[in-house]
């Protein structure tokens, strides 16, 4: 069953009418261009078949009542807020990720406690507006595949929904305003300084290609990213391990690559260039230098992945996940023992490159592979994790997938999601 389908069925069970809508959003891996989103620089990921689903209805006492579904098919209840009064701070735990979204919203002037006048004006008795969500999903959580950006998509493109501004219709904002409007809550109200990579890549990602993105301009372009039809695939591998550092870490980077270009008087990394780069490094303290190296070097890595793919030369790509990777790992230190543990073993299964994927300390892997050594590769990951007494990794083979959207033919999509499960 379809994840906008278990929504649906939960949100009857729930309610005792059906929603006025399921919308939901996916989520994802980074194929290349790590920690150099917040520098203005360029990304590469590409939509998991993987979603969050929102089953949604307007309420009429101007609050929003949050409900999500377990996979085991309990529901767990949030305490229902007044939209009115949000201000961050005043929602806590994962409740706070909806809650931002309708703050967010509202601060845009999509005020979901006006929905009742939109909808009292499309011939039904509303006072005050307010939404009631039942959520479902099954990208796998504290995977570093953005489970929690796709909820916040998702519950942004419901909320907007209900306000009657369906994505891409018009007079509806942008793909690319609603990602910025889901930063601006996840920076703002859930405390989260995370930069555009996952609202994004959610929002805006579409089947068979991967997002070439240039953060600074936000100008993207699809690019094809087919592997079965070169006899390649790409292996996520979860390492289902989430060390606590990854938060703290996660602000400590951004901050020193802010100072860095500061001492060397740029707007951001991006305005460094490989060429520049020594000069750059001589100017440096010692432990900004190399989280420089990281972001300016992964920004040419980024361009040059594209230059490949649109060149049709896929299984080249290898060597320059492998040095993302490396990397990640020495110069911006955000790797941990399980993510270098799947790299390795990857690497000697025969994989042609591998790299963490996300903010780090945990999270997921990819490794790019030939499909005739993916057994390998499984196996080798398999046994470097038994050898080590690592948690068993989660793994699966990874083709990109839809973006955000509503889920007006669930079944549709419920085809789409077997096929990529394969
Ligand atoms: C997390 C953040 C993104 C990005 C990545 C690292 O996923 O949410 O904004 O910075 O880490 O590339």
């Amino acid at each position: 069953m379809s994840q906008a389908h278990r929504a649906a069925r939960a949100f009857l069970a729930q309610y005792g009418r059906a929603p006025l809508g399921v919308w939901s959003a996916p989520g994802r891996v980074n194929l290349i261009g790590e920690h150099t989103d917040y520098n203005d620089g360029f990304v590469l990921p590409f939509a998991l078949p993987h979603r969050i689903a929102v089953a949604a209805a307007p309420r009429a006492d101007g609050m929003l009542a949050v409900t999500t579904i377990s996979d085991n098919g309990r529901a767990q209840r949030a305490e229902p807020v007044a939209v009115a009064d949000l201000e961050p701070g005043t929602v806590t735990g994962w409740p706070a990720y909806p809650s931002g979204v309708a703050w967010a919203l509202r601060r845009q002037g999509y005020d979901i406690t006006a929905a009742g006048r939109d909808i009292a004006a499309a011939g039904r008795e509303i006072a005050a507006g307010g939404a009631d969500l039942v959520i479902a999903g099954d990208v796998p959580a504290g995977a570093g595949l953005s489970s929690s950006h796709a909820l916040e998509c998702a519950v942004a493109l419901a909320l907007l929904g209900l306000l009657g501004h369906e994505l891409d219709a018009g007079g509806a904002p942008s793909r690319q305003e609603i990602a910025r409007w889901v930063q601006h809550s996840e920076n703002d109200f859930v405390g989260a300084p995370t930069g555009l990579l996952d609202q994004t890549a959610s929002l805006c990602c579409t089947k068979g290609n991967v997002l070439f993105l240039d953060v600074r301009s936000g100008e993207s372009e699809q690019v094809p990213f087919d592997a079965a039809a070169e006899d390649l695939a790409v292996l996520v591998i979860d390492t289902r391990a989430n060390h606590s550092l990854a938060d703290s870490a996660y602000g400590e980077r951004r901050s020193g690559c802010e100072r860095a270009a500061e001492l060397l008087g740029v707007p951001a990394l991006r305005d460094v260039s490989v060429d520049d780069l020594p000069s750059a490094l001589e100017r440096l303290p010692g432990e900004l230098g190399p989280l420089a190296r990281h972001v300016v070097t992964e920004n040419a890595r980024v361009l040059e992945t594209v230059a490949l793919l649109r060149a049709g030369k896929m299984a080249q790509i290898g060597p320059l996940l492998t040095a993302s990777h490396e990397s990640l790992r020495d110069d911006y230190r955000v790797s941990c023992a399980e993510l270098d543990v799947a790299v390795d073993a990857a690497l000697a299964g025969g994989a042609l490159g591998a790299r963490m994927v996300g903010g780090g300390f945990g999270g997921s892997a990819i490794a790019l592979t030939s499909t005739a050594l993916l057994d390998d590769v499984r196996r080798t990951v398999f046994a470097a994790y038994a050898e080590h007494a690592f948690t068993p990794p989660r793994l699966f083979v990874a083709v990109p997938a839809a973006g955000a959207g509503r889920d007006e033919a669930a079944e549709d999509r419920e085809t789409d999601q077997n096929e990529h499960h394969a």
